[in-house]
């Protein structure tokens, strides 16, 4: 596939690895080009680019910055009328120790009523940075991506693309579950710091895979 990776932090670098070893094309952008440079300069077929010419040929779409910044990144790229965007997002407070909307709404509903054309999808927002890097196997088992969304096509691009690097796609249903997922990352992140058990965990459904 080709896919566009916004945001060159810990999560765009784990996915540009991931990806690009599974040997999909790769533009990765971020407000800072030399970033972005950096991380292509790592790994093979993954290229930076600018906002405006990120996009490219790419059907897919990877929201990798934080929640704030997240609809005008995807702003930036142009029109993503039928691109399948996959948000990783958790819509954190300051200290990371709580969340900041929710029950009635999620960041993945917020940013899809935003970005009307856009397929979104919620993916990959239980799965620590390095569990990512590191994966896709904790413990001698394969770690969960859940994903959510209400277009059955961009689910499916979705769990073809986890099940491409490896790790273990499990359909949570419709986008608004993500008003489930996000906290589910929430509670990861209590686990990984607030418990201090650790980024090297992730969650997983006991009967599930
Ligand atoms: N870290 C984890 O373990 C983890 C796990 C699951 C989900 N997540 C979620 O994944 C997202 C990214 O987390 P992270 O840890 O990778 O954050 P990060 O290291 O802070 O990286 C965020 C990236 O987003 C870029 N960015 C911000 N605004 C942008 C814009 N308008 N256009 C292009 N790029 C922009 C930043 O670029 P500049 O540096 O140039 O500003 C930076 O490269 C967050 O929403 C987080 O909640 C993180």
């Amino acid at each position: 596939m080709n896919i566009t990776i916004i945001g060159a932090g810990n999560m765009g670098r784990g996915l540009a690895k991931q990806l690009s070893k599974a040997g999909h094309q790769i533009s990765v952008t971020a407000r800072d080009l030399d970033k972005a440079k950096l991380l292509a300069e790592e790994f093979p077929n993954v290229t930076a680019a600018a906002a405006a010419s990120a996009l490219g040929a790419s059907s897919v779409v990877i929201l990798a910055t934080g929640y704030a910044d997240a609809v005008p990144a995807l702003r930036s790229l142009g029109d993503l009328t039928g691109k399948v965007v996959l948000d990783i997002t958790n819509p954190l407070s300051a200290d990371y120790m709580s969340l900041t909307i929710g029950h009635s709404t999620s960041a993945a509903e917020e940013i899809a009523a935003a970005i009307p054309g856009a397929l979104l999808v919620k993916a990959f927002n239980t799965v620590f940075a390095q569990v990512l890097a590191d994966g896709p196997a904790l413990d001698g088992k394969q770690v969960p991506v859940y994903y959510a969304s209400d277009s059955e096509q961009a689910g499916q691009t979705a769990r073809a693309l986890i099940e491409s690097i490896g790790f273990a796609p499990v359909n949570a249903g419709p986008l608004k579950n993500a008003r489930y997922l996000e906290p589910l990352g929430g509670l990861n992140i209590y686990f990984g710091y607030g418990a201090q058990h650790g980024t090297g965990i992730a969650p997983a459904w006991i009967g599930i895979n």
